[in-house]
């Protein structure tokens, strides 16, 4: 009989494989998606830069997709949980792919605020025509140059009142579990992200001008696929558009049931995503073809970096088309449920491992999790230099936790533990697109060169150069030592003692996942197996 300290809560599930679906491409669809999709592929060859992306698409992504689904879906639990059952030394990895989740988390969370202002500015044009530069940087944000004033703390309404409404949208969200918060709000925000883009697509194709920008965005410049920085930005960014490496895939496939087809639902994830992505831009550079028409320059004198592609260069065209409002509401909403969708993910990586090590009820968790990263968020993000603070962390945790987390996690998995042909076996018994020897080559060989290549290259030019631009103090603090406080911190964690039984692989809820599993009647002999879980073929190599 188990006591009330060794009792596990029964693990939280979605509703149907759809729903699993529509969550993981709510997660992948995202800010990443809609703002620095179009940018980068312009900025990395325009036409050709598909070349490396679908590269990055077929040799990285999708594999690290199935990867991350079979780790989560095989052991059962939040980062942390997977990967300890993995290995007892593997746990920190897990800890370190949540606290990159607190890192986006508290950054994304005023982007989608910004948005939502926006959406509400669009209808009234409240920036006025000509000056919608100088609104965003100067009479939205008050942007302080950190060179000039160091950290400030003055409070910014226009962005931390939004920003407050955001956090208590997402608790709501969260306290109302997997099935009914997030499974639920992905099934209504998902639909709407779709026709909304759908109609903000086909409108900015309507747009005078709309072909010159197609036309700057898919005529190929063959010559930036010989420079190793576009490959790497594109494999950066799949990363990141996927929502891989993070933990998310991890958490969200540990809620599927037991009989689930884990790689056709990767499939559809994968290229919902890019699908989305390149639909986003075609209706971006259709909206900047406008807008250069109207101000009577080329497409490249318009198309300016990530944040401020959406929040000056749309505002411009919002005042300049005809029916610019709608195109507003419409972009600007867009933003705002893209990004609510992926924030929830992302909160749910760390909200799900501390659920699991301290065996916690979901409201209790949430609350814990959300208040102090809320407090956080306002306190760095509703400042006069939460434009720098954010841009070091999104530039930094891109580079040195994603990918590196990621390098380390293939490393550890494939080749310490030797996981990678167990995995596979996992993913092939129920799945519709069965991996083979390529994926395990992709995962265990090609990825690390891959993204050993891209962080030694991020290595030396985030050393040669400091980054944007800004002081050496700060890039210390919000740039490499928070990189290396979320290895520390993940390290500690790690060594924290677990409540209750849900770490253990004789957890009843694991251990009768698993027994389902390998308890089902031979389908030649129809004789019921009985050997244990750890007892079976399937499971060699697996067992700790
Ligand atoms: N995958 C999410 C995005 O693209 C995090 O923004």
């Amino acid at each position: 009989m188990a006591t009330a300290t060794t009792q596990t809560r029964k693990r939280e599930a979605f509703g149907s494989r759809n729903v699993f679906i529509l969550s993981a491409i709510g997660s992948a669809v995202g800010l990443g998606n809609i703002w620095r999709f179009p940018y980068v592929a312009y900025e990395g060859g325009g036409g050709a830069f598909l070349i490396p992306y679908l590269c990055a698409l077929l040799t990285a992504g999708i594999p690290l997709l199935f990867f991350d689904y079979a780790i989560g879906h095989r052991f059962r639990g939040s980062a942390p949980l997977a990967f300890r059952r993995i290995h007892r030394a593997a746990e920190p990895l897990g800890w370190w792919q949540v606290l990159i989740c607190v890192v986006i988390a508290v950054y994304y969370a005023v982007i989608i605020a910004w948005a939502a202002m926006y959406t509400w500015f669009s209808a009234q044009l409240t920036w006025g025509a000509g000056n919608e530069n100088d609104f965003f940087f100067t009479d939205f944000l008050q942007s302080a140059d950190v060179a000039e004033g160091g950290i400030s703390t003055d409070f910014v309404p226009q962005v931390g009142i939004p920003l407050i409404v955001v956090w208590l949208v997402v608790i709501v969200i969260m306290a109302l579990g997997v099935k009914r918060g997030i499974g639920r709000a992905n099934m209504i925000l998902m639909p709407l992200l779709t026709v909304m883009f759908a109609i903000l697509v086909v409108q900015s194709l309507f747009l005078p001008g709309a072909m010159d920008g197609l036309n700057a965005f898919f005529t190929p410049n063959w010559e930036a696929l010989a420079d190793p920085g576009v490959w790497a930005s594109a494999y950066g960014h799949i990363f990141f558009s996927l929502s891989v490496a993070f933990g998310i895939m991890v958490t969200y496939s540990s809620y599927l049931k037991r009989k689930t087809d884990l790689t056709g639902s990767g499939l559809v994830v994968a290229f919902a995503n890019s699908g989305f992505e390149i639909l986003a831009g075609i209706g971006v550079f259709a909206a900047l073809g406008f807008m250069a028409q109207a101000q009577g320059t080329d497409v490249s004198g318009v198309a300016s970096s990530g944040i401020g592609l959406a929040f000056v260069a749309f505002p411009t065209i919002v005042s300049q088309a005809t029916g610019g409002s709608i195109i507003g509401v419409l972009f600007f909403g867009a933003l705002v449920f893209a990004g609510v969708t992926s924030l929830i993910s992302i909160l749910e990586v760390i909200v799900a491992a501390l659920q699991d090590k301290l065996n916690w009820g979901r409201v209790r968790t949430t609350l814990t999790v959300s208040i102090p990263l809320a407090v956080i968020s306002m306190a760095l993000f509703s400042t006069t230099t939460a434009l720098t603070v954010l841009d070091t962390a999104d530039a930094f945790v891109n580079a040195f936790g994603i990918m590196a987390v990621a390098l380390v996690a293939v490393i550890v998995v494939a080749w310490v533990f030797h996981k990678l042909p167990a995995l596979r076996d996992h993913l092939n018994r129920r799945s519709s697109f069965p991996v083979g020897r390529i994926w395990v080559l992709l995962v265990g060989v090609l990825a690390p060169i891959v993204l050993g290549y891209l962080l030694i290259s991020e290595l030396i030019t985030k050393i040669s150069e400091p980054y944007g631009g800004y002081p050496t103090w700060f890039l210390g603090v919000f740039g490499w030592g928070m990189v290396i406080a979320l290895v520390v911190i993940g390290i500690l964690l790690s060594l924290m003692p677990w409540s209750g039984r849900s770490h253990a692989k004789d957890d009843p809820d694991y251990d009768e996942f698993l027994e389902v599993e390998h308890y089902d009647a031979d389908p030649e002999t129809g004789t019921i197996r009985t050997a244990t879980p750890h007892e079976t073929s399937h499971e060699k190599g697996l067992g700790a």
